[in-house]
């Protein structure tokens, strides 16, 4: 392990209030949401879909990496420049997923456990030849009657250890993700209880496996309360709960946090982000940022449809919504900088 380059990366990653573009959906995933807007679900379309976000004019000035899929990462461009090409010219540090997906936990109903440690050092040697300088990992907890449970929890964390100590020593920046879900009616309270639990037992993981907290990005959720939940929550208290719930568990070690989206609006994901850091980012001892993956592309998507004839606006749609997340990391996301793009309806680069 080089321990000076992988803290230059994360300092990359964290400069200058930029933040990171969650693009590695599964193929699976990718075709659901495709399939959502009438979009044919094939290689192909991926593949474009996939361009429109790498060619985003200007992108870097607001984001400085991305995470890509096993496919993405292999695929090109129509004029045959490779994807991970076009970002590390562009000035965005390329990432990669590395586990295999959430798989249900035997004998742990509705319970899921990350898999893909089998062979895990060749891929990320792979990856790490063709350019990518950061992996993710991602666990997910559901919570639900009597879940989720301390074993889901502790095999999960136990998993993302040594993925992580699998990354570190191949010279790979890492990106820890366990994400309690936002699905179910539980409250906000329910979900900062489980997430401190979570967050707690990941930790004590990653120290077990001596993890250099120094190379690494934790992402977590944001604590809100369950998509049913009838209690109406504030962004203040979002942003209250969330900042008092990471103090609580996330080391000072470690440099930034960049959360996930997990279903958010794109407005209220910014919205929260900006309230973290307008009021406490001066006494937190960690960068506060976004890797969001449906909050900055979900406009985008929606505009595109899958024609071409739309590819210009879908990318101003996701190189706004960029914008506004990294105004939210410096505390200065209002309702103006939102309404921005769709003043500009003339094409005009702001
Ligand atoms: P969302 O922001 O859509 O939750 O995606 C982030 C991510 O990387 C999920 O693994």
């Amino acid at each position: 392990m080089n321990k000076v380059e992988l803290i230059q990366t994360v300092r990359a990653l964290l400069a200058d209030n930029k933040g990171l573009l969650a693009m590695d959906e599964s193929i699976s995933t990718c075709n659901k949401r495709f399939a959502a807007l009438g979009i044919p679900q094939t290689e192909e379309m991926r593949r474009r879909y996939r361009e429109l976000l790498v060619t985003t004019p200007y992108l870097n000035e607001s984001i400085s990496g991305a995470i890509l899929f096993d496919e993405t990462i292999r695929q090109q461009k129509s004029d045959g420049t490779q994807f991970i090409e076009i970002l590390i010219n562009a000035g965005i540090i390329p990432g990669i997923k590395v586990d295999m997906g959430a798989k249900p936990m035997v004998e742990f109903p509705g319970e899921k456990l990350t898999e893909g440690l089998d062979g895990l050092p060749a891929r990320l040697a792979e990856y790490s030849k063709m350019g990518a300088r950061f992996a993710k990992w991602r666990a997910v907890l559901a919570i639900g009657e009597g879940i989720p449970s301390k074993e889901c929890i502790k095999a999960n964390a136990q998993a993302l250890a040594r993925y992580a100590q699998f990354c570190q020593e191949a010279g790979l920046v890492l990106i820890v993700e366990p994400e309690v879900m936002m699905t179910g009616n539980h409250s906000l309270k329910k979900c900062a209880e489980i997430t401190e639990e979570v967050l707690q037992t990941v930790f004590e993981q990653l120290y077990k496996q001596h993890v250099l907290l120094e190379g690494m990005l934790l992402k977590p959720n944001m604590i809100l309360p369950g998509l049913n939940s009838k209690i109406p929550e504030t962004v203040d208290g979002i942003a209250e709960a969330t900042v008092s719930c990471l103090l609580k568990v996330v080391p000072k070690a470690v440099p930034g946090i960049a959360f996930l989206s997990g279903g958010q609006s794109a407005e209220l994901a910014s919205a929260r982000l900006n309230a973290m850091n307008k009021q406490y980012k001066a006494e937190l001892p960690w960068a506060l940022t976004f890797s969001f993956g449906r909050a900055l592309q979900e406009p985008a998507l929606e505009i595109w449809r899958g024609e071409d004839a739309n590819t210009v606006k879908a990318q101003r749609a996701l190189k706004h919504r960029a914008d506004c997340n990294r105004a939210a990391c410096m505390g200065n996301y209002n309702s103006k900088i939102e309404q921005g793009f769709w003043q500009e309806e003339d094409g005009n680069r702001r």
